[in-house]
């Protein structure tokens, strides 16, 4: 999708998409009304018409203008001054588009109170305009949208197209996400996620691939234990990207990437395990910030992490009762082989502090089943040992719609993962609170670092179509933690 800033001049063919913030018809909009006799005022002017509830009327090839068809959308000027509210008017703008046929549209834009806003409202377009025909051979033209470029017609161009700019790279960013993630299992494994990242190289991401040997020689066995059953060699991937001086400090982002989890020897039912396709979603969206934030070229030191491995049942696979010795020298009792995330992320979080001294360490993990429960799609879990991280990120997270609800860590909670032969075991006590528990676990292996974990097992993968997405990958995350740094992080930050 090609999206340009023009200044608004009537087009006389094709798809126009309008905006409409009053009842008082002016400027562009009074023009059109001239050539449809009127016809606009009268759509607009009547009751049903209504801004609050943002109304949507389309009229097919309205007489006298030349076009094939027009939007009206009814938005709220009031409300247009939030980022997340711009973002969603521009997918409501895709939305509208439907399957149509033309290659071109255009999208009047009203003036809003901030010159960049039609900058943030193509953004939203261009994240709603994602889907993921790659597999289907039999589907015709006619099956798909075929709008390709969009010119936004704005009073305010090229303050609009320099916003873009940087959010365009953003949106690149959970592309990418939802590429890796909506990918099949026999697609998308340890080597080749690994492969995907090696591609950011390009932007001037430095990237490191580990295959087991090496990782063995480490020490990684708690990571290696969860592969150990898979015929794919487990991999971990360390991206660095250097925005700022070689002396600052940096952040730290480390994904769990399970490229499928069938449970292992402690097997899943095989309803929806084809889900478990998307236990790489951590991984993804760690991908993703790194693919963003080089792309806009943003002034931090960032590193993200993926620990890949499949969990697969072989006759090498780990078994429940194993203990293995992990990355960072504690123990772990293995009692269930379908909690193997926290495994992967024990070593991945050791290793990643203990190499880059971060100031700020953020994992993401489709973690546990319980976080659905919790929460369901609309929340991610969040979970920290830094109240004034954890209150950034879930402002960060109300910002661009990617919302979180933390969770408490105590003693006790922490109690209850203590194992009876090692020093930790991978499982709660029974069936409760068992987010907490993971995260808990997860906690022992931080070392102290300033730290949050994202559960996303309830936000990764969205059945429903919603605001910015289409059904399947969210790319949760990945939004958010872009803006985190921009505006908490980010030298010069603004
Ligand atoms: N990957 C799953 C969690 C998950 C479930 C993500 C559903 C997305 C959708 C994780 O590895 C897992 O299996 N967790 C177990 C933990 C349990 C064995 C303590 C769970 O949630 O049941
Ligand atoms: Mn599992
Ligand atoms: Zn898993």
């Amino acid at each position: 999708m090609k999206i340009e800033f023009n200044k608004p001049s009537l087009p006389t063919s094709g798809v126009l998409t309008v905006v409409v913030v009053s009842k008082d018809v002016d400027g562009l909009i009074a023009e059109l009304d001239n050539k449809m006799s009127g016809q606009l005022q009268t759509i607009v002017g009547r009751e049903e018409f209504d801004f609050r509830k943002g109304s949507v009327v389309t009229i097919p090839y309205p007489q006298g203008t030349g076009l094939t068809k027009l939007h009206l959308i009814a938005a709220d000027q009031e409300k247009l001054k939030d980022h997340y509210e711009q973002e969603s008017l521009g997918a409501k703008i895709y939305s509208t588009f439907g399957l149509e046929q033309d290659e071109k549209a255009a999208v009047y834009l009203p003036a809003l109170s901030d010159p960049k806003s039609s900058g943030v409202v193509a953004s939203g377009l261009l994240l709603k305009s994602w889907s993921f025909p790659k597999y289907f051979t039999k589907k015709k033209k006619t099956d798909f949208c075929q709008i390709q470029h969009v010119s936004i017609l704005t009073e305010t161009p090229a303050e609009a197209a320099e916003k873009f700019k940087e959010l365009e790279q953003v949106a690149e960013g959970v592309f990418l996400t939802r590429h890796v993630v909506s990918e099949p299992p026999n697609v998308i494994y340890p080597e080749t996620l690994a492969a995907e990242a090696k591609k950011l190289e390009a932007l001037g991401v430095k990237v490191e691939v580990m295959g087991e040997q090496e990782l063995a020689k480490l020490g990684f066995n708690a990571l290696l234990g969860v592969g150990q059953g898979s015929a794919k060699e487990s991999k971990l991937v360390v991206m660095q990207w250097q925005g700022d001086s070689a002396e600052a400090q940096p952040i730290a982002f480390v994904g769990k990437g399970v490229t499928f989890d069938t449970g292992g020897i402690s097997i899943k039912p095989s309803q929806d395990m084809d889900d478990m396709k998307w236990d790489m979603g951590g991984a993804g969206a760690v991908l993703g910030v790194m693919r963003a934030l080089a792309g806009r070229k943003a002034k931090v030191n960032a590193v993200g992490v993926m620990g890949l491995v499949e969990n697969m049942p072989d006759g090498n696979a780990q078994r429940p009762g194993d203990v293995v010795k992990s990355l960072s020298g504690q123990t772990i009792e293995i009692l269930n082989t379908d909690a193997e995330g926290r495994l992967v992320l024990a070593d991945a979080l050791w290793y990643t502090q203990d190499r880059f001294k971060p100031a700020y360490m953020v994992n993401l993990a489709t973690l546990t089943g319980a976080i659905i429960i919790s929460l369901g799609t609309e929340h991610a879990g969040l979970f920290s040992n830094d109240d004034e991280l954890a209150t950034m990120l879930a402002d960060c997270g109300k910002t661009v719609g990617e919302k979180l609800w933390r969770f408490p860590l105590t003693e006790a909670y922490d109690k209850e993962i203590d194992s009876v032969i090692a020093d930790v075991k991978n499982l709660g006590n029974g069936r409760n609170a068992g987010s907490i528990a993971a995260a808990q676990f997860l906690q022992r292996f931080v070392n102290g670092t300033k730290w949050a974990h994202l559960d996303i097992a309830g936000t990764a993968w969205d059945k429903k179509a919603k605001s910015l997405h289409q059904s399947g990958a969210t790319a949760f995350g990945v939004r958010l933690l872009n803006y985190w740094v921009k505006k908490h992080i980010e030298r010069s930050a603004s």
